[in-house]
């Protein structure tokens, strides 16, 4: 287009190709320049005029929890067009699960930094983020929302569930139970090996309520994306027109410029916050939405731990799926999914939260009513009938949580276990675990209160989902199924039993009272008053943390270079998001 090139006018647009050029000290010739490129790819005027829509491939051969990444960006695109916009895809890092070592939670800021810096580097009017892996919606989420350009997340979805023995198992729940039955030796090597075989038989995210899934309804609550993008399977039609209505979303969301600042509000996070509740989600997603929260400048700081706990003692558990029930996600979809939730919580939900289809909550719930049936009602329980009554996640506080600590309650293999007063045995760190948990002189009982120091944020970078502390063999080999377990790390989503997670402040702190348990002492846990507590002294507390405080003067190891590095000196504690410091919506006032 002539003006363009018309020296005497500025270039003022905020919109397309003209958005955020490249510095050259001439604005026109900017313009210029980055025509002459795109045009390489054979775009035309017309096609550049359009809105130009971001879609974010985060496909990759070690991620299979995102390998219908193509067919999604194939979809999206036809949506796009059919819109009228122009969809122009790009790369981001691709986190999958186990293939990040020292975890995927290590690589969530770095993705959501990738995320946030090209998106808004880049010439786009609204950004569709194709993720599904455990850490990639939040990254995502975090990213956008720094970003503050309209983005509309399209998860990739759950997979199938497989079968063993004509009884259906999925990733990852029964692989961790299986796992525990081998170690346990109530299954011999042949059945775990063929087990292996079947866990996940397509690709997608992990069949159960896990962190994937649970991160899909949450997006989805917070009206993020459509409702039925929380479920479909992802080998499913369904997932592809999703991926459809979600490019078309995104032509709306760039005329309209709905900014993820403005969509979302306190509200959307109470509703996300209630689902979470509601389907009995990973106690991860506490740590991600914190961190999501926290980019937010009008609700950092609004939401914390305690708004979890609030929402927790008016919200029962209605999802029967795996951990804390019996169910795949697929069940849940065939049930009615989100639609179906949404509607049976209505009642606890804040209606007149925004949602990126332009409609409200309550309006999105009038348009598409949705009629229960006998098996709806088995997988998503009325108010009247739930699973559990309530605060299916908890927080707990003490003298050794002082800025909390979490628990999914609902999750509890053994619900004694829930007021419980027993010793402890400490493991100071993984490797100390590793060496000591299965050594037949190891003094424990199935009363023992199992803890696990070094695995917090800074302990053990990226907070390792280790804090489902093994029965030791002795004890597993005698039937128990559960103890109780603390850790100042994470838990898979798809994990069970009674486990306390994310104390903070994290051992690796030298003022952390965690840090200063020894074997012996004695720890009370009770559920009721949500007290965890370590029993000595207040003095003898204070004296044993001066001492720890001289000792980590002695023996400071020198820092990391590189990403560890950065990441060592700016992660905030797991009450904060675990993100960076520096991130958060009032990062620009870190160390000033
Ligand atoms: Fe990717 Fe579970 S491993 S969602």
């Amino acid at each position: 287009m002539e003006e363009d090139y018309d020296l005497s006018k500025p270039i003022t647009s905020t919109s397309g190709l003209r958005q955020g050029l490249t510095s050259y000290g001439d604005a026109h010739f900017s313009l210029f320049l980055r025509k002459v490129f795109v045009k390489a790819l054979g775009y035309s005027e017309d096609a550049l005029s359009r809105p130009i829509i971001g879609i974010i491939n985060t496909y990759s051969g070690f991620n299979p929890c995102h390998g219908n990444v193509p067919q999604l960006i194939e979809a999206a695109k036809r949506g796009i067009h059919l819109s009228g916009g122009l969809a122009v895809e790009f790369p981001t890092i691709s986190v999958a699960e186990s293939f990040s070592h020292p975890t995927s939670m290590f690589l969530r800021n770095l993705m959501s930094m990738d995320t946030e810096e090209m998106i808004r580097a880049q010439p786009l009017d609204a950004c569709v983020m194709i993720g599904g892996c455990d850490k990639t919606v939040p990254a995502q989420l975090m990213g956008g929302i720094s970003a503050n350009k309209p983005i509309l997340p399209l998860i990739t979805g759950p997979m199938m569930p497989g079968s063993n023995r004509g009884k259906r198992i999925g990733a990852c729940t029964d692989c961790r139970n299986n796992w525990a039955a081998f170690r346990a030796g109530e299954i011999d090597i042949e059945e775990i090996s063929a087990i292996n075989e079947e866990l996940a038989p397509t690709i997608g995210t992990c069949g159960v309520m896990g962190t994937a899934s649970t991160m899909a309804c949450i997006t989805a609550a917070l009206g993020m994306m459509p409702l039925r993008g929380a479920s479909a399977p992802a080998v499913s039609s369904a997932r592809a027109r999703v991926a459809e209505e979600t490019g078309a979303n995104a032509v709306l969301a760039a005329q309209n410029k709905w900014k993820p600042q403005e969509i979302l509000t306190k509200e959307s996070f109470l509703n996300a916050i209630t689902v979470l509740q509601a389907i009995g989600g990973s106690t991860n997603a506490v740590v991600h939405l914190m961190a999501i929260a926290n980019r937010h400048p009008k609700v950092q700081g609004v939401i914390t731990l305690q708004t979890f706990e609030e929402i927790g003692r008016n919200t029962p558990l209605l999802i029967d799926l795996k951990p804390s029930g019996d169910n795949y996600m697929t069940d849940f979809h065939n049930a009615g999914g989100m639609l179906a939730l949404l509607h049976t919580l209505r009642p606890l939900l804040q209606l007149s939260a925004m949602t990126i289809s332009g409609q409200t909550l309550g309006e999105v719930l009038d348009s598409s009513p949705f009629r229960d049936f006998p098996l709806s009602r088995q997988i998503i329980r009325p108010l009247s009938n739930p699973l559990y009554p309530s605060s299916s996640l908890i927080i707990l506080t003490g003298n050794i949580a002082p800025n909390g600590a979490v628990m999914k309650a609902s999750a509890s293999k053994k619900r004694s276990l829930l007021t419980h007063t027993g010793p402890a045995v400490v493991f100071e760190n993984s490797a100390d675990l590793a060496k000591r948990i299965d050594d037949p002189d190891l003094d424990v009982t199935e009363n023992s209160v199992l803890v696990l120091k070094g695995i917090g944020p800074i302990g053990n970078p990226g907070m390792p989902e280790a804090g489902l502390l093994p029965i030791p063999r002795k004890l597993a080999a005698a039937g128990v199924k559960d103890m109780l377990r603390i850790s100042d790390g994470r838990m898979s989503g798809t994990a069970g039993g009674t486990i306390i997670l994310h104390v903070s402040p994290e051992s690796a702190v030298p003022e952390s009272p965690f840090g200063i348990v020894r074997t012996g002492d004695v720890i009370v846990c009770d559920v009721e008053t949500r007290r965890l507590h370590l029993d000595i002294s207040d003095e003898e507390l204070k004296a044993r943390i001066e001492t720890r405080k001289a000792e980590s003067v002695r023996d400071a190891k020198p820092r990391h270079r590189g990403y560890r590095g950065l990441y060592e000196r700016s992660v905030n504690q797991a009450q904060d998001g675990a993100d960076f410091d520096f991130l958060a919506a009032d990062g620009d006032r870190v160390g000033s």
